[in-house]
């Protein structure tokens, strides 16, 4: 990937691991269609490269991970607009959500509207616990349009998402870990140690069953029970077919670590 081709995003790799950092820290890493473009682009090029088998999204500085969506854009957005914005921003979380290997939010501080909804698209949230989460969309006299709606009352429930939603109220990371809106609280100087630890551990998973699982897990929620069950059955039967299956085992039963190749 030409890192050259990115202008508000950095990335760092780290063996397996991959960082995405939002870098528009005058605006406090707000969304714009050239970031949320160059964000698509960065988590197809991770899909592709099996090198890559976890990802962290962060933002710059030390105030915001990403204060939502572009207000400059949305302010003069025409109702076609608005939809092709929304459904934009759809299509780049959905990309994060099924990205088929962990993706890690790291939210190092104000994780409003759209920021809030990119960190729920990710397979796991670490908040330092200086960070603030939020849907301040109704202040704004809008709705959140990257999701949120949906995927907040699945991940919190119905009335603990509608009260958020309907306040527009900032949350601290102590109550978004009591809501499960976030994993783990860490002091905000440990937090990008504390993701890597974490990325770099789950980089040490068997690649085919950890997208399995995610696909299980995401998939299996849009299904009634009994198909979802079908679902894993397969899931769970094809991933018996691969090197990593026959080597996880092997290593057990010989009293030794796994060494997982992804196939
Ligand atoms: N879009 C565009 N610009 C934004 C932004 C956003 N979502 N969030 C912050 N900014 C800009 C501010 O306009 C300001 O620009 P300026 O320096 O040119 O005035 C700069 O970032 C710093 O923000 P500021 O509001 O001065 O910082 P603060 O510490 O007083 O407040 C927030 C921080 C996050 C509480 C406040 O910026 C805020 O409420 N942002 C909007 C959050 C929001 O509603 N997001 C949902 C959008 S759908």
């Amino acid at each position: 990937m030409s890192l050259d081709a990115f202008h508000n995003i950095l990335i760092d790799r780290d063996g397996g691991v991959a960082t995405v950092t939002i870098n528009r820290p005058k605006v406090l890493n707000a969304l714009d269609t050239q970031t949320l473009d160059e964000l698509r682009r960065a988590m197809l090029a991770f899909r592709r490269d099996d090198g890559v088998r976890a990802v962290i999204v962060t933002g710059s500085g030390d105030k915001s991970f990403i204060a939502g969506a572009d207000i400059n854009e949305l302010s003069v957005q025409t109702p076609t607009g608005g939809r092709d914005h929304a459904m934009r921003g759809q299509h780049v979380l959905d990309l994060i959500e099924n990205l088929g290997k962990p993706v890690i939010a790291a939210i190092n501080g104000y994780a409003l509207g759209g920021g809030c909804e990119l960190a729920m698209a990710c397979t796991l949230r670490v908040a330092a616990e200086t960070a603030k989460l939020g849907q301040p969309e109704i202040n704004l006299g809008i709705i959140p349009g990257y999701a949120g709606t949906q995927r907040l009352s699945r991940l919190i429930g119905r009335g603990r998402a509608l009260e958020l939603l309907l306040t527009g109220d900032q949350i601290s990371a102590a109550e978004a870990l009591r809501l499960g809106l976030v994993n783990r609280v860490v002091p905000a100087a440990e937090l990008m140690s504390e993701a890597r630890k974490l990325a770099h551990a789950l980089a040490t998973k068997a690649p085919i069953a950890a997208r399995y699982i995610i696909d299980a897990v995401n998939r299996g929620l849009q299904m009634p029970f009994p198909d979802a069950q079908a679902f894993e059955a397969t899931l769970f039967g094809l991933v018996s077919t691969t090197d990593d299956m026959r080597e996880g085992t092997a290593a057990f039963l010989e009293k030794r670590k796994a060494e997982f190749k992804g196939k």
